[in-house]
């Protein structure tokens, strides 16, 4: 498939997934809206189609609470099959709440870099729109880290928490298999899994993990979703590293947009400060040359060697020598992340020679378009601008042999998920050389 046949199959799943007011992630297995996957379907659809990039970030914006938070799903359109309901999540009628129903969690903070993205296209062509944008947008970014870095960060340590693995982007990572075991199952509510109408039981969460997502819900639910509460109460409080690395790119962006709106950045340059410092302090680990997950209940890193480790580059809180031993001693390394032996495709989310590696289930091993993008943005920011390009290239072979599935088994590309997934679209978009 060449480069023009592959960018048109991509924006017709864009076309397939779009409802008009948003994208969906997936036609039937992820029918509303979701947080990181709509900004990064905005980056992607930046150069092709700028209003309706905006209209995916408006809508996203549109589900903010009013305490600053903007959630991990939104169901602007109502119910669906897809569970869990709005209802399960007890979020109507909350003072501090969203307009219509959401989910109770957040997730990786992608948007003001997608914001960024739109700005820097539009201001090529229509500077005073670009900055009518900004002045819509950016005030609601603010808050959203704001909240991010206060309510979910009592301490000011730097470092904003998580509160459930689904806030990580990346639920059953290995990465939360101590945590998750730690917590008693003595207040799983009553559920039904819907997300096995659609994909394979191999592919997805297994039964224990999904029921602490369900506990963990009702857990928060029952403490009416109160930031403060939650985060004192919460049986799982991690410092995500992926997440932190991710807020701390959004809010270089962040700032670099309130300049251009004439106004100070000096609250957001401390974020910035207190993260660099807290992940050289807290999260690095000179003995495995990766940084870490810091587990708050826990009181210890959680050293797992997963994708989210190397994919911290995105965030540039790394030195130049830790980049390079993150780069020579993992990413290179053909028992963790190579491609050779016995994997064709690269990168797979967890080590291979992670006892937790599973190639084929979800967060667990297979490869994802989205962490490959990360990774190579960061690989490229640190000067390795050929890996960067291998990265890209082997992701763009991927997607023309297998399609653009959720993701892949990256020892033959089997497609794995839901298929005709939105970011994998729209990251090919963002990937190929423009048209
Ligand atoms: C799901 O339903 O699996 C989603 O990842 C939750 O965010």
């Amino acid at each position: 498939m060449n480069d023009a046949t592959l960018r048109q199959a991509a924006i017709e799943v864009l076309r397939g997934n779009d409802t008009g007011a948003f994208i969906k992630p997936a036609f039937d297995q992820y029918p509303h809206q979701w947080n990181w996957d709509a900004a990064l379907v905005a980056i992607g659809l930046a150069a092709v189609d700028l209003p309706r990039a905006k209209q995916e970030v408006r809508t996203l914006i549109s589900g903010q609470w009013r305490d600053g938070m903007i959630p991990h799903i939104l169901y602007p359109s109502g119910a669906s099959e897809y569970f869990p309901s709005p209802e399960f999540w007890g979020t109507a009628g909350l003072a501090h709440g969203p307009d219509f129903p959401t989910s109770g969690l957040t997730q990786p903070p992608v948007l003001a870099t997608a914001i960024r993205t739109l700005y820097m296209r539009e201001l090529e062509v229509d500077g005073a729109s670009a900055r009518a944008f900004l002045e819509e947008t950016v005030p609601a970014v603010a808050a959203w880290h704001r909240w991010l870095l206060t309510s979910r960060d009592p301490t000011g340590s730097g470092l904003a928490s998580i509160v459930h693995p689904w806030e990580s982007g990346m639920d059953n990572s290995s990465r939360w298999a101590a945590a998750l075991e730690r917590i008693p199952l003595d207040r799983v509510p009553a559920f039904e899994r819907r997300d096995l109408r659609h994909v394979g039981e191999d592919e997805r969460p297994v039964e224990s993990d999904y029921r602490h997502f369900m506990q963990l819900i009702a857990i928060y639910r029952d403490l009416g979703w109160d930031a403060a509460a939650t985060v004192s109460r919460a049986p799982f409080v991690v410092q995500d590293v992926f997440f932190n690395a991710v807020l701390v790119r959004a809010n270089h962006d962040l700032a670099y947009l309130v300049r251009e709106l004439g106004q100070s950045a000096h609250e957001i340059d401390g974020w910035l400060e207190r993260a660099g410092r807290a992940f050289q302090e807290r999260l690095w680990s000179e003995d495995d040359g990766l940084f870490y997950d810091f587990d708050a209940r826990a009181g210890a890193p959680i050293r797992e060697n997963t994708s989210a480790s190397l994919a911290v580059l995105y965030g540039g809180v790394a030195d130049a020598r830790q980049a390079r031993r993150i780069v020579h001693e993992h990413l290179l390394n053909p028992d963790e992340y190579a491609v050779g032996a016995g994997a064709r495709y690269g990168v797979p989310t967890t080590a291979r020679n992670n006892p937790r590696h599973e190639p084929r289930r979800y967060w667990r091993g297979p490869v994802w378009i989205n962490m490959n993008w990360f990774l190579a943005r960061g690989l490229r920011d640190y000067g390795f601008g050929d890996l960067a390009d291998a990265v890209v290239r082997d992701t763009l072979d991927l997607i023309r042999t297998a399609g653009f599935s959720e993701y892949f088994d990256g020892r033959d590309g089997t497609p794995l998920g839901a298929q005709r997934f939105s970011w994998s679209a729209a990251l090919t978009l963002e990937a190929l050389p423009e048209a």
